[in-house]
Parts: structure tokens; C-alpha cells; sequence
């Protein structure tokens, strides 16, 4: 099994294609599955303020013995604590609970129209400016809105961290993001888990002795998209690791993107404020 993940431009820093994300791992349960992704050898860690684990993620990274400059660790401000002031407080308490000096990029994790996006463009990259964070991002940010906040800000967009599988399309976003040289991040790469049952991805990957899940990070990464799937089971931690030793052909890439429907979307809480891409 080849280990070498490939690096996906974002912005102005490189960001490993492959990491683990760490919603709903609460309670602690976070630190062994985190010890177990870095000894697997990812290098990207996901993570979030309103997911209530930043301390048990920070612990892990301590105890893996992988050196900090060797994680890409990514965590988000929550949608009230957009203000100026607010949102630099909010890093500086992420960045405690992590125990670490900085995090590799700090997202909006959504978008919200009560503080004006100039505002909190600003704060954020007030955080960059002080070595909180090497980069900054959004996530769940429409074409529209993501254009709008690069406009806005100083230092790159790297990323847009957006829902992204089989059975939703994101043409727009992806092209959206490459014209503004950022890269798009993948959550629920996996759908959750569904992609599991999935006829066509399981036939695609009895070809290459892959599982469906395997098939759909492939078909991410092999996108130039990254992705960051989540587990609690050590087993899929390995498994969703395994994707770097083959290819899909540009007929089983076409077939996957067939896949995608018009109610494929799984988390729909973007603000009444705004519209999603029509494809
Ligand atoms: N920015 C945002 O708004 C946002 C929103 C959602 C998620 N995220 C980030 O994206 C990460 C991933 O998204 P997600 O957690 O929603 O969903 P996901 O990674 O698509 O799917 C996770 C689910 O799939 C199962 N699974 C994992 N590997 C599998 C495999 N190889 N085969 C079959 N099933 C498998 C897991 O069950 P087991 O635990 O039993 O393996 C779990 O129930 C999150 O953890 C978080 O870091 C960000």
C-alpha cells in the first residue's frame, strides 16, 4: 500500500487529499481513533469548535508522537462568533483546547448574514496575521458567497469545505474554486455511509478489490478534491486509507458521477439568506 498522499493546492499552502474527520466523535472517543489515523499515516485532521472535541483531538496528536508540523490540522469558528473581536477570541480558545501555537487553517463553518461578511473576512484574516492560523478558509459557502468572500479577503480562500459524494453534483463549486485558485474539502465524502450499499460503486470496485467506499474516495481525490471521511471503527480507518494504490478509468468516473440526483443533499442548513448552487 503506497502511503504517499497527494497534496492539493489551496490557496497559498498544500493540503494533504486524504484526512479524518472527527464529527459526532465525542466523549473522548476522539483520541484513540485520532492515535490510530496518524499511526495509519494521515496527516490531515478535521475538526470544529461546535464539535466539542478539539481537547480530546489536541490530546492525540500529543500522544501519536508525529511531530505538530507534520499534522495538517484544520478547525472551524461557529456561526456566532463572527464579529470582530469574537472571532479572534474564539481561535485563540480553539488553539488552547488544541494545545497547540497554531492550527494549518481556520474555516467559517457557515455562512450567516448577521455580522457583514466584510467583518468577519477581516477578523479572520486579523487571526492569519498573528500566526493563529497559516491559512483560512470557508465552508458551505455557494459560488455566489465564496467569490464574494476571496473579493473581500487579503490573504487566499485555500478551501471551501463543502458536502460532496456520489449523489450530489458540485460542478459549480469545483469550477467556482478553481478559477480562484482554492481547492474544495469534501464532508460526508462517504454519504454518510450509504455509498456502502451502492450497486454501481460495489461492481466498480469488485474490478480493482476495492469496497464502494474505497471506489468513492478514489473518485474524490482522483478529482483533485480532498477528502475527509469519518469513522469510529480502527478497521475503516485503514480501509479509507487504502485508496492511493489504484486508478479508476474515465468510463467508471463518468458512471460515479452519474450517480448524482437532485435530493442527494444530506445537510441542509444553510441561512433562508442564501441559495445553494443549482448544480
Ligand atoms: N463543514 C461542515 O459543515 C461539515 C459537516 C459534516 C461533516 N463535516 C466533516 O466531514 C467529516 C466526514 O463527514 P461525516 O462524518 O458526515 O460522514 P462520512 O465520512 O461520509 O460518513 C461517516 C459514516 O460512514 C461510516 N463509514 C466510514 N467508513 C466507511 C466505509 N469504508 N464503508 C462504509 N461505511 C463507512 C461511518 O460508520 P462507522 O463509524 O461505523 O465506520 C459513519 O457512520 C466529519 O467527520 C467532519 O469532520 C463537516
Amino acid at each position: 500500500m503506497s502511503k504517499l498522499v497527494p497534496a492539493v493546492r489551496s490557496g497559498d499552502v498544500l493540503m494533504p487529499a486524504l484526512g479524518f474527520g472527527t464529527w459526532q466523535l465525542e466523549n473522548g472517543t476522539a483520541v484513540p481513533l485520532v492515535e490510530k489515523a496518524l499511526e495509519v499515516g494521515y496527516r490531515h485532521i478535521d475538526t470544529a469548535q461546535i464539535y466539542g472535541n478539539e481537547r480530546d483531538v489536541g490530546a492525540a496528536i500529543k500522544t501519536s508522537g508525529v511531530k505538530r508540523e507534520e499534522i495538517f490540522l484544520t478547525t472551524k469558528v461557529w456561526i456566532d462568533k463572527f464579529a470582530d473581536g469574537a472571532l479572534q477570541r474564539s481561535a485563540e480558545k480553539s488553539l488552547e483546547r488544541l494545545g497547540v501555537d497554531y492550527v494549518d487553517l481556520l474555516l467559517l463553518h457557515w455562512p450567516k448574514p448577521d455580522v457583514p461578511l466584510a467583518e468577519t473576512l477581516k477578523a479572520l484574516n486579523a487571526v492569519r496575521a498573528k500566526g493563529w492560523t497559516r491559512a483560512i478558509g470557508l465552508s458551505n459557502f455557494p459560488s455566489a458567497l465564496m467569490r464574494e468572500a476571496a473579493a473581500l479577503s487579503e490573504a487566499p480562500i485555500a478551501t471551501n469545505q463543502v458536502e460532496y459524494h456520489p449523489y450530489l453534483s458540485q460542478k459549480t463549486l469545483i469550477a467556482t474554486a478553481h478559477d480562484l485558485s482554492a481547492s474544495i474539502t469534501a464532508w460526508s465524502p462517504l454519504a454518510q455511509g450509504k455509498v456502502a450499499q451502492d450497486p454501481v460503486l460495489i461492481e466498480i470496485g469488485r474490478a480493482h478489490g476495492k469496497t464502494p467506499g474505497q471506489v468513492t474516495l478514489r473518485w474524490i481525490i482522483q478529482q483533485g478534491v480532498i477528502a475527509i471521511p469519518r469513522t469510529s471503527n480502527p478497521a475503516r480507518i485503514v480501509e479509507n486509507f487504502n485508496v492511493l494504490d489504484f486508478e479508476l478509468s474515465d468510463d467508471e468516473m463518468t458512471r460515479i458521477h452519474a450517480l448524482a440526483r437532485p435530493d442527494g443533499r444530506l445537510g441542509d442548513w444553510l441561512d433562508k439568506a442564501y441559495q445553494w448552487d443549482a448544480d
